[in-house]
């Protein structure tokens, strides 16, 4: 089949790129030359673990192709996509404009059938949005598809090419075939295709991140509870976690969720359930949760060095807003590197793959360092924020030598309790017992008391 997607991002160029390696011809289309460009040099410009492989097979091939012409993109594709932008507006509904704008562009080019496919996420009536756009706009004919992407990052090619499930939103018999016939390659193994209405399908993407949004806050409660309590929640976790109907998944407690989806698509469920005179509140507490929980760390640090970090040097392991990815959209470490310079404090960071995007966002404001080890030079303490894999059995004797004190602030739970008292550490961790050097043990009492 021929194929164009519009817009290029994290969702668009896997989409398109997996779409080629089953043997369509998929044309990708942006608006930033500059990635289109690098595109056409063979470069990737996200960091996805196993997309380079397809990506240079699909464009050597001559599968698979950049461009910035709208026109030239969809002059001969069959099905369009798009996986554009719906970041919050101003007041936390999702903005529309990304979409409703190419769908106009698309409208006034099209010659002949389309099916126009939604991969963004988006609130219910989209597509019947989108749809009136097309009659506005034109008398050929067009078919407008939901069909939510729920690919993860760091794992999205697998996502991809094997799904849990493929939902489509549509009522047109004509549309339900081509798609059924696109996606036949990824349900082999009988994971299903599911056919609904339009609105349903948008909501079950909202309903979808706004569960496991919910199922991570959940946890993180627990964890704020099992310090208090003398309570273990790697213990807790598993304890819940073989319960077949709560699952293993989602269950890490951490200092807050963030990422380009789960904050935007909670606050924008919440506006659009105000939207009908729905009070969401369960969703509203989740959203305050997740703000209280992103200060976790930072109000760990604070106690410890009793309310003053000025002039302190930090190390931070982790920018990401969760490993295999160089997204920092709405990351955690974001907020923690604002907070402690806010406090007058120095921070090194270290990401394997997202120090670039950092740059951009705080230039010389902070330290760049080579690698997690040069990070921690003269560091009073050590945060992680995020649990990329390298980070789980460093050298700890190496990290002892490089900082000032053996003083980890772990936002991961990376490390084994039992392993950091042996190695004489100040480790303080999410929802498990405060562990201390031996001759911390007072003000070890001293804190269990006043949380007591
Ligand atoms: N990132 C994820 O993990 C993920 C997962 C599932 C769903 N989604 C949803 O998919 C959508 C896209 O997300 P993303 O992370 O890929 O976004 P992104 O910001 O990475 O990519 C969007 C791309 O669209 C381009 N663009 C903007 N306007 C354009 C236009 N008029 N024409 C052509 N290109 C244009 C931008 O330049 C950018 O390259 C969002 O609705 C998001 O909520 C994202």
């Amino acid at each position: 089949m021929k194929i164009a997607v519009i817009g290029t991002g994290y969702v668009g160029l896997v989409t398109g790129t997996c779409l080629a390696e089953t043997g369509n011809h998929v044309t990708c289309v942006d608006i930033n030359v500059a990635k289109i460009e690098k595109m056409q040099n063979g470069q990737l410009p996200i960091y996805e673990p196993g997309l380079e492989l397809l990506f240079n097979r699909n464009i050597s091939q001559q599968r698979l192709t950049f461009t910035t012409d709208l026109a030239s993109a969809i002059e001969s594709a069959q099905i369009i996509f798009m996986a554009l932008p719906t970041p919050p507006g101003g007041d936390g509904a999702a903005d529309l404009s990304y979409i409703l704008g190419a769908a106009a562009d698309v409208a006034k080019l099209i010659t002949s059938y389309k099916v126009i496919v939604n991969k963004s996420t988006v609130p219910v009536g989209t597509a019947d949005k989108v749809k009136a756009i097309f009659e506005q706009h034109t008398n050929i004919e067009v078919d407008v598809v939901s069909n939510p992407e729920f690919l993860r990052e760091g794992v999205a090619v697998e996502d991809f090419m094997k799904p849990d499930r493929v939902v489509l939103g549509t009522r047109s018999e004509r549309a339900k075939k081509i798609m059924t016939e696109l996606y036949a390659p990824y349900v082999r193994q009988g994971n299903p295709i599911l056919f609904m209405d339009e609105k349903s399908s948008e909501l079950t993407k909202y309903a979808a991140n706004s569960f496991l949004a919910t199922k991570i806050t959940f946890m993180n409660e627990i964890a704020n509870l099992c310090e208090l309590v003398g309570a273990d929640v790697d213990s807790v976790r598993k304890g819940i976690g073989s319960d077949e109907r709560i699952g293993k998944r989602f269950l890490f407690p951490g200092i807050g969720y963030g990422g380009s989806c789960f904050p935007k698509d909670v606050q924008a469920l919440v506006k659009a359930a105000d939207e009908y005179v729905y009070d969401f509140e369960i969703l509203k507490s989740v959203m305050n949760v997740n703000e209280r929980q992103k200060t976790v760390m930072v109000n760990k640090m604070l106690k410890y060095y009793h309310d003053d970090i000025s002039g302190k040097h930090f190390a931070l392991w982790g920018l990401a807003f969760k490993p295999e990815t160089d997204d920092i959209r709405e990351a955690p470490a974001l907020y923690i590197i604002e907070a402690l310079l806010k406090k007058g404090a120095t921070v090194s960071v270290f990401d394997p793959e997202s120090m670039e995007n950092v740059k951009a966002i705080f230039g010389d404001r902070i330290v760049y360092a080579q690698d997690q080890y040069e990070a921690l030079r003269d560091a009073d303490s050590l945060l992680i924020a995020t649990e990329w894999s390298l980070f789980r059995n460093p050298d700890f004797d190496k990290i002892a030598s490089l900082m000032k004190e053996r003083v980890i602030f772990d936002g991961r739970n990376l490390f084994d309790l039992e392993k950091m008292i042996d190695l004489g550490y100040y480790y303080n961790s999410i929802g498990r017992q405060l562990i201390t050097r031996p001759e911390n043990t007072n003000e070890l009492q001293a804190q269990i008391n006043e949380l007591a």
